[in-house]
């Protein structure tokens, strides 16, 4: 009872939000992020484009008006780099966007975002120019950064990426390339611990076509795979799950039988053609101390 009464001081102190950004609307043209100090609580706000993140749908949140509209930028750029457009997988491309949408408008974004500096970086696009970038790290849960890589690990830009071969890479990259889309580089930290973002991610073979707000296509085995596994086991269930266990074993000692008596006969065959070797040999050695005598004599 205390530890839930702690529990619940705690996340109630830690409701507060780390970093803002502001944008020029039109002209589309936001400025670098920047940590807000001291941290601020969440607030209510009204978006005038739609929502990029139906999940806090009136919510109060830590993103504003202008961090909504870069949000739906970035998540159109997501779909098409992830999405079915381009062969990818809309799964992995929602998952990532509602992990975006918590470390951009979560209420507790304080607990496991930490803003920090703003400095100039070279641009990941073009590394001879500088761009002023704020740094932050993000903590999320191992098991948040598995299932995460699991839906998107078959996605054609994932697959041709040799630094996201891994649910830390894949990660780190995502954290990297933000600084060329919205001056954000986000180094990922994993921790189980309490202040770690943890989320209920959907694997890439769920059969849906809507998901935490997001109209999506179901992903194939071109683009997931789990979908493959399940594909194989469902389309021929007497495959494996219904094996006749007996009957396996009966085969493999049927198999082995008949190796044994292939084995055997080419043994026996060896066996007796050396013995016809030997039954010729001496006659043939008797037939020609026959004809030597016969021709001396
Ligand atoms: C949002 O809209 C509602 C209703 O239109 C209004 O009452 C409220 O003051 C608005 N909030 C903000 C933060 O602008
Ligand atoms: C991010 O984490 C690193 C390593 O733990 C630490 O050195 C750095 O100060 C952190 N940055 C912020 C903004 O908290
Ligand atoms: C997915 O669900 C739809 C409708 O619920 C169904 O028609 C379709 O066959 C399902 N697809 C798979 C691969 O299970």
């Amino acid at each position: 009872m205390e530890k839930l009464l702690f529990s619940l001081l705690t996340t109630q102190a830690l409701a507060l939000c780390s970093f803002t950004q502001h944008c020029d609307q039109p002209p589309y043209n936001c400025d670098t992020p920047k940590p807000v100090s001291p941290p601020y609580p969440p607030f209510m706000e009204n978006f005038t484009a739609p929502y990029a993140c139906p999940t806090f749908l009136g919510q109060e949140v830590c993103c504003n008006d202008d961090q909504n509209a870069a949000m739906n930028y970035k998540y159109f750029l997501l779909d098409e780099t992830f999405g079915h457009t381009v062969g990818g997988c809309d799964i992995c491309a929602s998952n990532m966007k509602y992990m975006w949408c918590h470390f951009t408008c979560n209420p507790n974004q304080a607990q496991f975002v930490q803003a920090g500096p703003v400095i100039y970086v070279p641009n990941p696009v073009s590394p001879q120019q500088k761009v002023l970038t704020m740094l932050t790290n993000f903590t999320v849960t191992n098991s948040l950064s598995c299932e995460l890589y699991q839906s998107c690990q078959k996605c054609p830009y994932v697959t041709q990426v040799s630094a996201m071969q891994s649910p830390e890479g894949f990660l780190q990259f995502q954290g990297y390339e933000g600084i060329s889309i919205e001056f954000i580089w986000t180094t990922f930290l994993f921790s189980d611990g309490p202040e770690a973002l943890d989320l209920e991610l959907l694997p890439c073979n769920t059969n849906v076509t809507s998901m935490f707000g997001y109209n999506i296509q179901p992903c194939t085995c071109n683009n997931c795979l789990n979908s493959c596994a399940a594909s194989y086991y469902v389309s021929s269930p007497s495959t494996l799950e219904g094996l006749d266990w007996p009957l396996v074993g009966i085969a493999y000692l049927v198999i082995l039988g008949v190796s044994m008596i292939i084995f055997f006969s080419k043994y026996a065959w060896k066996k007796h053609q050396e013995k016809k070797m030997r039954d010729i040999q001496p006659y043939e050695e008797h037939q020609l101390t026959d004809s030597l005598n016969s021709s001396a004599s």
